[in-house]
C-alpha cells in the first residue's frame, strides 16, 4: 500500500500530511471517535455519477462550451452582455444531470448526517445530487442547477426540465428570471460562507472530498479547519495544492473511499 509522508513548512509551522490509497486502522478509528464532522465537497463527488469535472481527473471534463471557457460564460459580465447565452450554457449542464444517479460517494454522506452528534456538509456543486442521495441539510455555496431566481422579485423558482422551452424562463410575477447559480464575480449567498465556516472551525474531523480546492473562498474551509484544531482528511484520486496541508490524503474515488470508513 502505498503511504508517502510529505512535510511543508509553512510561516514557520512544519505540517505532515500521510498520502495513502485506502483508509487504514488509524483513519477509521478517528472517524469511529469523532463527534463533529464537517465535509467540503467539489465536482469530483460526482464524477461516478457521469457529471463531468472542471478540472480533469474524473474521466471527462468540462472546460469550454461552444469554444468559450466555462469561467467567461459563468460570469456576472456574460449575464449581463448575453443572458440568452449564459441560459443555454445552464441549460446543456442541467441536461448532463437530467438522469444521472447519487453514486456511494453521495449515498455515505448521506448516511453520516445521522450519525454525528453535529454534522455538516458544504458543497461546491449545482447538481443537487447529495439532496437527491437524501442529504437534507447541505450548505449551496454555488447555488443551484435547477432553481431560477426572479430578477424583479427575487423569489426562488423551481426549473421545468430541461431542455427549457422559453428562455429566459420567466418568473410567475412575469419577469424573467436568472440561473440560481454563483457567476465569477458574484458573491456567496448570505451567510452560506459564514455558515459553513463555522462548522470547520467547530468539527474535530474535517473532510474535503473532490475538489481541486483552487477556488475561494471555499478552499479555504479546510484551512480555517485545521487552523481550529481539526483532522483534516483529502479524498481525491490525485494530489491537489491542499495535499500538504492536510494531515492525510486518500488517493482514490469518493464513492470507493468513503465507505471504507465505515467497515
Ligand atoms: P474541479 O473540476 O476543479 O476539481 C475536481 C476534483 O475532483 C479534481 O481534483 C479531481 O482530481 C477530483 N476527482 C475526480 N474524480 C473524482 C472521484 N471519483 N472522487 C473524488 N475526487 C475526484 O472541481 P471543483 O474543485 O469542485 O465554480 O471546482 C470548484 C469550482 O470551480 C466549481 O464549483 C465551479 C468551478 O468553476 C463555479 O461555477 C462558481
Amino acid at each position: 500500500m502505498l503511504r508517502i509522508e510529505c512535510c511543508v513548512e509553512t510561516s514557520g509551522e512544519r505540517w505532515k500530511c500521510v498520502i495513502q490509497e485506502r483508509v487504514n486502522e488509524e483513519l477509521r478509528s478517528r472517524f469511529a471517535a469523532a463527534r463533529r464532522v464537517a465535509v467540503l465537497t467539489g465536482a469530483g463527488i460526482s464524477a461516478e455519477s457521469g457529471v463531468p469535472t472542471f478540472r480533469g481527473g474524473g474521466g471527462a471534463t468540462i472546460w469550454e462550451w461552444r469554444g468559450r471557457p466555462v469561467t467567461e460564460l459563468s460570469s456576472a459580465e456574460m449575464l449581463a452582455t448575453d443572458p440568452i447565452l449564459v441560459w443555454e450554457w445552464f441549460d446543456h449542464r442541467r441536461g448532463l444531470v437530467k438522469d444521472v444517479k447519487p453514486n456511494a460517494g453521495h449515498e455515505a454522506l448521506a448516511r453520516w448526517e445521522l450519525r454525528f452528534t453535529a454534522f455538516s456538509l458544504a458543497t461546491q456543486n449545482i447538481d443537487g445530487l447529495h439532496a437527491a442521495a437524501g442529504s437534507r441539510k447541505v450548505i449551496e455555496l454555488h447555488g443551484n442547477l435547477h432553481r431560477g431566481r426572479c430578477l424583479k422579485c427575487a423569489a426562488m423558482r423551481e426549473l421545468p426540465p430541461s431542455p427549457l422551452a422559453v428562455l429566459p424562463p420567466l418568473c410567475s410575477c412575469g419577469a424573467p428570471l436568472r440561473p440560481d447559480v454563483v457567476l465569477f464575480g458574484e458573491m456567496l449567498p448570505d451567510g452560506a460562507y459564514e455558515c459553513a465556516e463555522k462548522a470547520a472551525e467547530g468539527c474535530d474531523l474535517f473532510f474535503v472530498v473532490g475538489t481541486s480546492a483552487v477556488v475561494f473562498p471555499a478552499a479555504l474551509l479546510p484551512r480555517a479547519a485545521r487552523s481550529a484544531g481539526a483532522f483534516v482528511i483529502e479524498v481525491n484520486p490525485e494530489e491537489t495544492e491542499l495535499t500538504p496541508r492536510v494531515d492525510a490524503t486518500i488517493l482514490g474515488k469518493a464513492g470507493d473511499v468513503l465507505k471504507q470508513f465505515e467497515e
